[in-house]
């Protein structure tokens, strides 16, 4: 099976998972602070998604938020989020998805986003376009902020990351934007991004799992995706992140440095 197949259906077999669990009666653990939760449906979800793709590609690593995986000596890595928008899954609020990428080297070759709620497939493989449930979608056409809709989040730390943040949102809004958003499963955001519902989003730190898919498809839509000082991302550590229609790019990193306090 192609490898753009494998990545589709591994964003679904997450998915169904996701629905399987959703509003049902189990308890959220905590992760490293008791904001951070973790459900049966990461855990399992990860488990069925590495099995899956193991069995096609027995070689390739895995590089997931959940579990550490053996290396192996191949140049292929999955990047995989099981269920991104944990704390809204275990709240009862509808809006996370799956995350799954195919990586060689520090290329991304393909991507799926899969929120089972809505049964929305976004989806990208390298240079030929980003899809929504089979059609083409790209960015919007807003080129001022006052014709933006932004979305942002908060990342798990209350430290001044949350000031900055916060300091940008007013910022923003003295711009006269449309409006900000925090939907809360980063990866859903960028494929937002990707098919003009937002025209940016923003967020203090990501890890490659939230991004990884994501990325591609705001790409490959014809969007832009940075670091704060507009830098191209690294694949394999956190990373501040700002994704753009491309036409309002300047103009984000411009404010949001603006609030930078170091
Ligand atoms: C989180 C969500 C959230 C973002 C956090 C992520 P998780 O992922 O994407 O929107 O603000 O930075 O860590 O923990 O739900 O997979
Ligand atoms: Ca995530
Ligand atoms: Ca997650």
């Amino acid at each position: 099976m192609e490898y753009l197949d494998i990545t589709l259906r591994a964003a679904k077999i997450a998915g169904e998972i996701h629905k399987k669990y959703f509003r049902g009666d189990f308890k959220p653990r905590t992760k490293s602070a008791s904001f951070d939760l973790l459900t049966c449906a990461d855990i399992e979800a990860e488990e069925a998604v590495v099995s899956f793709i193991r069995k096609h590609f027995p070689r390739h690593n895995f590089l997931a938020e959940e579990n550490k995986y053996p290396t192996t000596d191949s140049e292929y890595t999955w990047v995989i989020d099981p269920l991104d928008g944990t704390n809204n899954f275990a709240c009862g609020l509808p809006i996370f998805c799956s995350s799954v990428a195919l990586v060689h080297k520090d290329r991304v070759l393909s991507g799926a986003v899969y929120d089972v709620t809505r049964k929305e497939l976004f989806y990208a493989q390298k240079d030929k376009g980003a899809f929504l449930n089979g059609k083409p979608i790209r960015v919007n056409t807003a080129s001022k902020l006052r014709q933006s809709m932004l979305i942002t989040g908060f990342y798990y730390s209350r430290g001044r990351e949350v000031d900055e943040t916060l300091k940008a949102v007013k910022s923003f809004l003295f711009k006269h934007i449309l409006g900000i958003r925090r939907l809360g499963a980063a990866a859903l955001d960028l494929c937002y991004v990707a098919s003009g519902r937002a025209a940016g989003y923003w967020e203090f730190e990501l890890s490659p799992w939230d991004f990884a898919a994501g990325k591609l498809i705001v790409e490959e839509a014809g969007g832009r995706v940075s670091g704060r000082l507009g830098e191209s991302m690294p694949l394999d550590q956190r990373h501040f992140i700002v994704a753009s229609n491309g036409r309002i790019h300047k103009d984000m990193l411009k404010v949001i440095n603006s609030n930078r306090t170091k």
